[in-house]
């Protein structure tokens, strides 16, 4: 956890070396790795909360911390926001949706502002991924060429929803009233005020799906982001006043989970709350809904199961997949293929496979050009995932590599694959959120899909073989809300994303969002 502390410090522009050491797990790290002047003068600037379209601290004027999980130094400080910050935002979220100019836009009015925030995103792309890398740990170049633009394309994409949220024309019978007429027809209206609760793996593109379909129906908004990066939701912040999004539309507040969290998901005057994180929390969000029966809607954890049969064809394909399923975002992805699934005959090879791939992996500072995986987000997500490695050796499980944190410095984690493992164990049940993969082989598909839905998650899965039947009846019988056949991590803004069982309620993007921003209402006019 954070420390929370109130004085301000200057931010430090110069990253000291990490460790001259490359490849096989050993953080490398080039002596100094400079923040563009750019960054460097918004990272200087006081950061506040955005709310009614200004500016302002917190309530306390208590600032928190923000790492740089590379090497533990502080980046800046943001507002530590409570309950009195909250509810300045629902008011101003509030007046905006009754009173503000918001509503009485056009749909296509709407639709160009939220378009425009996309466009001011491309057009601030190189600055939004330095300060993501920065802030979160991952690389500036996957920031540059994944987390940015598909924030953008989110807003482009919902967008052109604005214009086409339509109802429907209903005849209807009423046989109790004979010889009567009627006109009867809904419409789709927002909900009102949303709340919107975020992670830390990827806290710009996550403000995006949360944002974007929101906007583009008309809702008004308050957003937490994670204590963890809050960074480029407040640059985002700076993009929507620049965009001409009006005042009190968007409102974005820092704090921690269970102070500025916890206000807003219990808030009276909020309408739905949408989160995105563990398990655990999300059951907390739905109690806390409880109050005032809020509408909830939820985004929530996996252990996803990634299935590979021996006919798969070409196996470099199907090994350079299962990598990419667990590594990418170094393992901090909802959908990450975790649990790797793996036809006996061909079991040894792919996990060998694999796990070269891991051994490869260069680790270093996001901003270093040469890195490919960077740090873990935090201390705390470092403790949770080194834990679960402990837990997996006491238990009994074979490390083919990795296994423990690399350096001693920052948060890094060495990619971890991990064969010999019962169903027993914590590392095979539960998320840990870390480029840790769980590999276990399996003879026959009538064992193997019980075996790949035996979790309380259901938010993805992936399946590789060239025999198209088998792949379909294999979708079909995977409890997922993503199943990829022959890819994975494939994810698109027109494709709705969550989760079966306890990975969530709702999706996320795709025309599926729209469900979970706008509420139906029945019109019936008596001719
Ligand atoms: P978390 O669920 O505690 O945090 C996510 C968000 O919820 C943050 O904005 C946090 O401030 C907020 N939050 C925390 N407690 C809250 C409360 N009582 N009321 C309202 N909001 C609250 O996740 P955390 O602790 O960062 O990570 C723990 C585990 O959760 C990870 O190891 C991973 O397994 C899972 N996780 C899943 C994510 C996903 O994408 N589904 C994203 C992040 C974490
Ligand atoms: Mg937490």
């Amino acid at each position: 956890m954070k420390t929370i502390a109130s004085r301000s410090r200057v931010p430090t522009q110069t990253r000291k070396a990490l460790r001259a050491r490359n490849g096989n797990g050993h953080v490398s790290g080039s002596t100094k790795i400079k923040i563009s002047s750019r960054v460097a003068a918004w990272l200087k600037k006081p950061k506040q909360n955005l709310i009614g379209g200004k500016w302002a601290p917190a309530a306390s004027g208590k600032l928190f911390d923000v790492f740089n999980p590379a090497d533990a130094s502080v980046i800046t400080r943001v507002p530590d926001s409570g309950k009195e910050d909250i509810n300045r935002a629902v008011s101003a979220a509030r007046r905006a949706f009754e009173s503000g100019p918001w509503r009485r836009l056009t749909p296509s009015e709407r639709g160009k502002l939220v378009w425009k925030v996309g466009d001011l995103i491309l057009e601030n792309a190189d600055e939004l991924a330095e300060l993501e890398s920065l802030d979160n740990g991952k690389p500036r170049a996957i920031a540059r060429v994944a987390d940015v633009p598909l924030a953008a394309d989110i807003f482009h994409y919902m967008a052109g929803w604005a214009t086409k949220i339509e109802g429907n024309t209903i005849p209807i019978s009423v046989s109790y009233a004979p010889g009567s007429q009627f006109h009867a027809f809904t419409l789709r209206e927002p909900v009102g005020v949303v709340g919107q609760i975020i992670p830390w793996n990827f806290p710009l593109l996550m403000a995006a799906w949360k944002l974007a379909p929101a906007l583009a129906t008309g809702n008004c908004v308050v957003l937490k982001p994670a204590e963890q990066t809050p960074l480029t939701a407040l640059r985002l912040g700076e993009i929507f006043l620049d965009a001409g999004i009006p005042e009190g539309v968007v409102n974005i507040v820092t704090g921690f989970g269970e102070t500025a969290g916890a206000a807003l998901a219990a808030h009276d005057d909020v309408d739905k709350i949408a989160f995105t994180g563990s398990t655990e929390v999300g059951k907390i969000i739905v109690r806390a809904a409880a109050g005032n029966l809020k509408k909830v809607s939820l985004e929530l954890g996996g252990k996803s199961p990634n299935i590979v049969f021996k006919d798969v064809g070409d196996l470099d394909v199907a090994i350079a997949g299962a990598a990419n399923a667990i590594f990418f975002n170094h393992g901090q992805c909802c959908c990450a293929g975790s649990r790797l699934m793996v036809e006996r005959d061909i079991f040894d090879e792919v996990v060998e496979g694999v796990a070269r791939y891991a051994k490869k992996i260069k680790l270093g500072p996001g901003l270093d050009p040469s890195t490919e995986m960077g740090p873990l987000v935090s201390e705390e997500q470092l403790n949770r995932v080194t834990n679960y490695l402990r837990q997996g050796k006491q238990e009994g499980a074979c490390y083919v590599t990795g296994g423990s944190r690399a350096g001693e410095r920052g948060y890094f984690v060495r990619p971890t694959v991990v064969k010999d493992v019962k169903p027993s164990m914590s590392i095979v049940r539960e998320e840990i959120f870390g480029p840790v993969v769980v590999a276990e082989p399996f003879t026959k598909v009538e064992e193997l899909i019980p075996r790949a839905n035996q979790t309380q998650y259901g938010l993805a899965a992936g399946v590789w073989t060239r025999d198209i039947s088998k792949a379909h009846r294999v979708a079909a019988a995977l409890k997922a809300g993503t199943v990829w056949i022959n890819c994975y991590n494939i994810l698109d803004s027109a494709l709705p994303f969550g989760g079966y069982k306890q990975s969530g309620w709702g999706r996320e993007m795709g025309h599926a969002a729209l469900e979970l921003y706008t509420q139906t209402k029945a019109v019936v006019v008596g001719l």
